[in-house]
């Protein structure tokens, strides 16, 4: 699986306006919006593009778009604090959700909603979620995603834990992961380390 941690002083000063504890919940939404434009344009790099005649003020030429915009699916509810950055970036592209909730003994992940194109053959996918613990929710989000034949999924993090990588490299889920950190590891109830804490939580209050 291909990773690719994005180490720029700018979404590493917006990742650590994330981490720090005395950040309150509209600074932190503002951080994660920004670093979230750093995501996508670093994991647009590789997107196709296609070529198509246009005219400027002087002469005629050739233009550049994607030939592929990808569909963007948030993983509710952290990931809806990334949603409107990407669209902010993929105008063109459509969105699906997933609603995923883990569960606070077993850690593995519920799924209380699914709204999604029921076929994904040749369409591009990209998951938005802020946090890969272990890896639960992003590999059921993913299986559902290739369970309706995309191909192409491409995860965007802040924060993805070793365990959680390496979940996903055992799935063999067709995907690759864009980070803003690896950070060390987990704790006993499967936080990230050093982490930000929820990020749900910090986004939208505790439930
Ligand atoms: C968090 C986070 C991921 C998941 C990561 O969501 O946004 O979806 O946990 O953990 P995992 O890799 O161990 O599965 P949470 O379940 O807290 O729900 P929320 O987004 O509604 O806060």
């Amino acid at each position: 699986m291909d990773v690719h941690v994005i180490d720029h002083p700018l979404a590493q000063a917006r990742l650590t306006a994330m981490r720090d504890a005395r950040t309150d919940s509209p600074s932190f939404r503002a951080a994660l919006r920004e670093l979230t434009t750093m995501l996508v344009y670093e994991a647009a790099r590789s997107f196709p593009v296609e070529k198509y005649p246009i005219q400027t003020p002087v002469t005629a030429t050739e233009g550049t778009r994607l030939a592929n915009p990808p569909l963007l699916v948030p993983v509710l509810r952290a990931g809806l604090g990334m949603a409107d950055a990407a669209l902010g970036l993929l105008p063109e592209s459509s969105m699906g959700f997933v609603g995923l909730a883990r569960d606070e003994e077993t850690f593995e992940p519920r799924a209380y909603m699914e709204s999604l194109p029921r076929v994904l053959t040749g369409l591009p996918v990209l998951v938005l979620d802020p946090m890969l613990a272990t890896g639960g929710s992003l590999e059921h989000c993913c299986r559902l995603l290739a369970d309706r034949g995309c191909t192409d999924i491409t995860v965007l993090c802040v924060l993805a834990a070793p365990v959680g990588i390496e979940r996903l490299e055992r799935s063999g889920l067709p995907l690759r992961l864009v980070t803003a950190s690896i950070d060390e590891g987990l704790n006993d109830r499967m936080f990230i380390v050093p982490g930000l804490g929820d990020a749900g939580d910090r986004q939208f209050g505790g439930m």
